[in-house]
């Protein structure tokens, strides 16, 4: 079964670059160096965690492929511009993301930002293109959840209060709140789009929403995990950097054995949400375990 998840994950892997390279776009004119940007970073090898939940939860509603992976590539667009923004010497200033130089370094610093932009823009315009869903309906619903998702009230609020908490002390509570916004309220919408491509009943789409709030969680607490004793070659980031930023993570504030045992109840919490969709779920099962015990 592990193999079934490992096998899956390598397929959304390249399902995401068949996809991200046919609808991005490329030019030879003066523009070129942002769409070459945008390339890199979103090309470049990530997990590919948040096209995965959108298409298994696609999947559960027998949702036709052509439409989930067009969200899910839409997703790892928004996802990558998050990155690159994330990285800037503004932010966390960092040099390597995904065993390479981080965009403001491979290109300059004008070229992320607009990247990152651009990355967001055509994120939306690939949601709500026809070819996503007929519905207009489902497709105003999706650029509607989705904007809410990363902005002031999701995402970018949470990075927001991220920059806050290296600064100012913070308890629990917030740091629960930080990291439901900056990290979770992004995955969240991966399995709420699965809901909504595949018109989820009430109690299914709660259920969904259920278990994406605690993954989303065990998601980002394994990430602070994985920043303390991870290492700088399997995560092809560089590490230590919350300590170093004086940033209060669950690690700084639980220390990393009670960090750890909060991740894990958490992925139990979500794996029993996944309840009433029997066997149909257990790829999502095996993605809720695999957040904690990634390497990188
Ligand atoms: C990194 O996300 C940033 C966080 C929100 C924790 P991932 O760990 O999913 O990064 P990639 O996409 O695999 O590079
Ligand atoms: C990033 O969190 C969250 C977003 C990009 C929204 P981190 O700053 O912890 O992610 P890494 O560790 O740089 O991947
Ligand atoms: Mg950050
Ligand atoms: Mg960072
Ligand atoms: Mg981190």
């Amino acid at each position: 079964m592990d193999d079934d998840f490992n096998i899956a994950l390598r397929q959304t892997a390249e399902l995401m670059d068949r996809e991200l390279r046919a609808l991005l776009p490329q030019t030879e004119a003066l523009e070129k160096p942002l769409f070459e940007a945008m390339r890199y970073a979103v090309l470049s090898p990530g997990k590919r965690m948040r096209a995965f939940l959108a298409i298994q939860s696609a999947d559960l509603f027998a949702v036709p492929r052509l439409h989930s992976v067009r969200v899910a590539a839409a997703l790892e667009m928004v996802h990558s511009y998050s990155l690159i923004h994330d990285d800037l010497p503004c932010m966390d200033d960092d040099d390597l993301r995904r065993g390479l130089p981080t965009v403001h370094r491979k290109f300059d610093e004008a070229t992320a930002v607009l990247a990152g932009d651009a990355l967001q823009s055509l994120a939306f315009e690939t949601i709500g293109d026809m070819k996503t869903h007929p519905s207009a309906e489902i497709r105003l619903q999706l650029v509607n959840r989705l904007a809410r998702a990363i902005g002031a009230q999701g995402m970018v609020g949470g990075q927001m209060m991220d920059i806050h908490a290296e600064t100012t002390p913070i308890d629990i509570a917030t740091i629960t709140r930080l990291q439901r916004l900056k990290t979770g309220a992004l995955i969240s919408f991966a399995c709420e789009a699965g809901g909504i491509l595949g018109h989820a009943s009430p109690p299914l789409a709660q259920a969904l929403k259920a278990y994406s709030h605690d993954l989303g969680l065990a998601f980002q607490i394994a990430d602070d995990i994985l920043d303390k004793e991870g290492s700088p070659e399997e995560m092809g980031k560089a590490t230590g950097k919350d300590a170093e930023a004086g940033k209060a993570t669950f690690v700084s504030l639980m220390g990393l054995e009670e960090a750890r045992a909060h991740a894990a109840i958490l992925v139990d919490q979500a794996i029993d949400h996944l309840e009433p969709f029997g066997p149909k779920a257990d790829l999502l099962r095996h993605a809720a375990r695999f957040s904690i015990h990634r390497r990188n």
